[in-house]
């Protein structure tokens, strides 16, 4: 009894792991909370989820998965995805000029699983994947996780935040695996010229790499849907992601999928990728029962979505600029935007952003935890309130900083 006494106020160890695994997305809502319980308000502009600021799940959808459980669709379900879901996105992504056939298609939790999936399946420790800076960060919490290597490809706010192809050729090493490419992108709001995703496609070809093309944000290009990646070379090395989280505004339903191209180089990545997937079972099953009809019925509410989410881009793009010491790229896609603050030498983005939180309620994250240096004064806005309620916070942001930054 004294030995077990003793050995409980011990705290039990964790995996050294855990230390390289940081989420600044969520990380700064530890600080969000002490704001609060001092009794002031939070606006919460750090978390791309839509439903939170009124926008709906399309009902049809909600009826659908309501009706699948109501139906007894609870148990398990086969591990890479329910089949008419799997042939939905094969059907919708050839239909856009991807060909791709329904067994090369896993069914995940979001496109957070597929990511998950593949980095695990393709990168040893020590190997490196190339991600973009600034980065949508999940990708290095999960290198970190798994001892590989990120490296970080610039993208230029002066170009509208496209990569800059010479550097990030220069970072492929003898052990470097794959290419990350988020188009449209979290967190600079940017959708790529194709030149540019030509060039990115070329570049992984030449280099032996699978690209690995996040496009969750495909449908939520404020011009219409982005063509995947894929279409501009349909025999490529390339391995989609996306889900129901952005442009069917389900986030909460963990639902997304991947697609391996038909490149038979790829088929041992899907078959490793198959194989990690059999141990988790199964991703959720009741909601993949909207897969099919979201991808294959109708979509009107994405031409609303789109169109809301282009206006509060114009507003956070006029509005941010107008402050003296910042400058703002306007947003082409998506509900971010990653604007800059000229900062006094000595500062780091995360004292301006943990100052702006103290001083209003304004929660945003600060650039570094994207991968950009904390000296630059990046720092990404989710701009899903409305415009009028964006004004106005951009109205406290602009008396913060001129505070803050002595002008
Ligand atoms: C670029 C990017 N990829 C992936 C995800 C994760 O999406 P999901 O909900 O499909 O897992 C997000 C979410 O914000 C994102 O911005």
């Amino acid at each position: 009894m004294r030995g077990m006494a003793a050995s409980s106020s011990i705290s039990i160890p964790v995996a050294s792991r855990v230390n390289n695994f940081t989420y600044a997305i969520r990380n700064i809502v530890a600080e969000a909370r002490a704001v609060e319980a001092a009794g002031k308000t939070v606006k919460y502009l750090n978390i791309g989820d839509p439903i939170p600021f009124g926008f709906a799940t399309p009902p049809a959808l909600v009826e659908v998965v309501t009706k699948a459980m109501r139906d007894g669709a609870n148990g398990y379900v086969p591990s890479p995805g329910i089949q008419p879901a799997r042939e939905a996105v094969a059907q919708e992504w050839s239909a856009r000029g991807f060909p791709v056939s329904a067994d090369r298609v896993l069914v995940t939790a979001g496109t957070s699983e597929g990511i998950e999936l593949a980095l695990t399946a393709l990168a040893n420790p020590g190997d490196r994947v190339l991600v973009p800076m600034p980065t949508y960060p999940l990708y290095t919490a999960v290198l970190a996780k798994i001892g590989a290597d990120p490296g970080y490809y610039r993208t230029d706010p002066a170009r509208g935040w496209v990569p800059d192809l010479e550097h990030l050729e220069s970072l492929i090493t003898s052990r470097t695996r794959a290419l990350v490419v988020i188009d449209p992108n979290n967190p600079t709001g940017a959708v790529y010229p194709t030149a540019v995703r030509r060039a990115l496609i070329d570049i992984a070809d030449r280099r032996g790499l699978v690209i690995l093309a996040d496009e969750v944000y495909g449908d939520v290009a404020y011009d219409g849907a982005v063509p995947p990646l894929g279409s501009l070379a349909p025999d490529g090395p390339v391995v989609a992601f996306s889900s129901l989280s952005k442009a069917y505004l389900a986030p909460g339903w963990r639902t997304g999928w991947l697609a391996v191209s038909r490149n038979p180089r790829l088929d041992d990545l899907l078959a490793a990728m198959k194989k990690l997937a059999d141990g988790r079972l199964c991703s959720n099953g009741p909601t993949q029962h909207a897969i099919a009809p979201a991808l294959l019925g109708d979509r009107s509410h994405q031409a609303v979505f789109r169109a809301a989410l282009r206006e509060r881009a114009a507003v956070t793009a006029r509005t941010l600029n107008a402050i003296p010491g910042f400058s703002c790229v306007q947003p082409q896609a998506a509900f971010y935007a990653m604007p800059k603050v000229t900062l006094r030498p000595g500062v780091t983005d995360e004292q301006f952003i943990v100052g702006l939180l103290r001083a209003t309620g304004v929660l945003c994250v600060y650039g570094s935890g994207f991968g950009t240096r904390p000296e630059d004064g990046y720092f990404r806005v989710v701009f899903l309130a409305s415009p009028a309620e964006l004004e106005a916070i951009y109205a406290e942001v602009g008396r913060f900083a001129r505070e803050f930054l002595g002008a």
